[in-house]
């Protein structure tokens, strides 16, 4: 009888929800447990197996501002379905009062209005994300605590039976739907916890013993204390988001670079590489993160100090196909310079110079910077390019100025 007994491992993963985390992991820093709160669901999912009459999923994001919460659903949307949109996003702070339900679900035929309303949560608007081989949807509830009396029954309605009525009657299956929750309750108290030599601007930093605990359970009693039994009872999990440390902000900074540089690689002309210093990332990270905010206001500050030159740089002919810009800090200034290294050598073409190649690996790797100037001048034609008008860029470095002056 033994011989035919074969021995399973239930933790073993699908191929494809293994790509699936890889692909997560890579665009998500830290936050390990909300990457695998959400790759159980779609293992779930895949194998059929999710509860018939309710969502795939009901899970709760907590955690402070710029901690990851939304951008987990939307990296997930972009692996999963093509388009980091491909979600259908309620912001509840829109639906603060009861009337404002009508722009969700619709008003019923008859009411003021009901040919204008075009409800945001409808059957289509659900499988938009839909592929040939994953008919799943994403439904995110941003800042629920926010919403109103009105809304949270519509929400306890939905976490539990997976179907909605719209104002003309009409129902909305929501069994294939993962359905998202984000809130920053707690979050100021959290910062308090952070503060105090364990916040994630200083160097080298070490999240204190039993801090991460702390965290989570501070954001968990902020919740329990707000939300109501029945809708915590809902949730099939609460996830908290860690405040970002110092060097997960630094990979986030890379990720958002790796970004912009595939921007730019998609333009149709003037396809160029860009690396920034080390001082030059500091600087972005001084700019773009903060206790406070997390990384919210990462991108807006590349934006502004990097995308915004590069494009003027680019429209002005200053950078061409194939070149190397580096992007340095100029202390004095405190902005960001901008420096042609290689030229023309990068990308593979009729036009490039045997030699180049070799230049701007050797570029690559920073030594240049250090190269006496002639040898810099003649070697690798260097020449420092000049985002004339880059108005958002200089007038936040002066903004920064005046406000040292002070
Ligand atoms: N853990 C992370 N991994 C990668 N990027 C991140 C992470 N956290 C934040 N970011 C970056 O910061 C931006 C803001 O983060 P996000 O919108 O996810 O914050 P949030 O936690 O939803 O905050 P809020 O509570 O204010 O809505 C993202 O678009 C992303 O660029
Ligand atoms: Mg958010």
């Amino acid at each position: 009888m033994d011989e035919y007994v074969l021995s399973l491992d239930p933790s073993k993963r699908s191929a494809d929800t293994i790509d699936f985390q890889t692909a997560l992991g890579a665009k998500i820093v830290g936050q390990k447990e909300g990457v695998q709160a959400l790759v159980e669901l779609y293992q779930v999912f895949r194998a059929g197996l999710n509860s018939p009459g309710r969502p795939v999923g009901n899970l709760l994001f907590l955690g402070p501002t710029g901690s990851g919460k939304t951008r987990m659903v939307e990296a997930a949307a972009e692996i999963l379905f093509g388009d980091p949109r491909a979600v259908v996003k309620v912001d509840c702070a829109e639906f603060q009062h009861s009337h404002e339900i009508a722009k969700l679900i619709g008003s019923p035929p008859g009411y003021l209005g009901h040919r204008e309303t075009h409800p945001l949560i409808t059957q289509e608007s659900l499988s938009a994300s839909h592929t040939d081989k994953l008919k799943l949807s994403f439904l995110l509830f941003d800042e629920i605590e926010k919403a109103s009396d009105a809304l949270w029954q519509l929400l306890l309605g939905i976490l539990d039976k997976a179907t909605l009525t719209l104002g003309d009657n009409r129902k909305v299956d929501l069994s294939q739907t993962i359905i998202f929750l984000t809130s920053n309750l707690g979050s100021g108290e959290i910062t308090d916890l952070m503060e105090g030599g364990m916040g994630f601007i200083q160097p080298k930093d070490k999240p204190a013993a039993g801090l991460d605990e702390k965290v989570e359970r501070t954001a968990v009693e902020a919740a329990r204390r707000k939300f109501s039994p029945e809708f915590m009872n809902r949730l099939d999990k609460v996830v908290v988001f860690h405040p970002l440390r110092r060097e997960q902000l630094q990979e986030v900074l890379d990720i958002e670079l790796g970004q912009v540089q595939k921007r730019v690689l998609d333009t149709a002309n003037g396809q160029f590489l860009f690396r920034v210093t080390a001082a030059g990332r500091e600087f972005l990270l001084q700019e773009g993160t903060d206790q406070r905010y997390g990384a919210r206001h990462l991108k807006r500050a590349i934006e502004r100090n990097v995308v915004y030159p590069l494009a003027n740089l680019l429209a002005t002919d200053q950078v061409s196909l194939g070149d190397l810009v580096c992007i340095d800090w100029d202390r004095s200034h405190n902005r960001l310079t901008f420096a042609r290294e290689g030229e023309g050598a990068l990308i593979a073409s009729p036009t490039a110079q045997p030699g180049g190649i070799a230049a701007s690996a050797e570029a690559k790797d920073g030594k240049s910077i250090d190269a006496p100037a002639e040898v810099v001048q003649e070697e690798r034609k260097t020449r420092v390019a000049q985002p004339t008008a880059a108005p958002a860029a200089t007038s936040q470095a002066r903004k920064k100025q005046d406000r040292s002056n002070n």
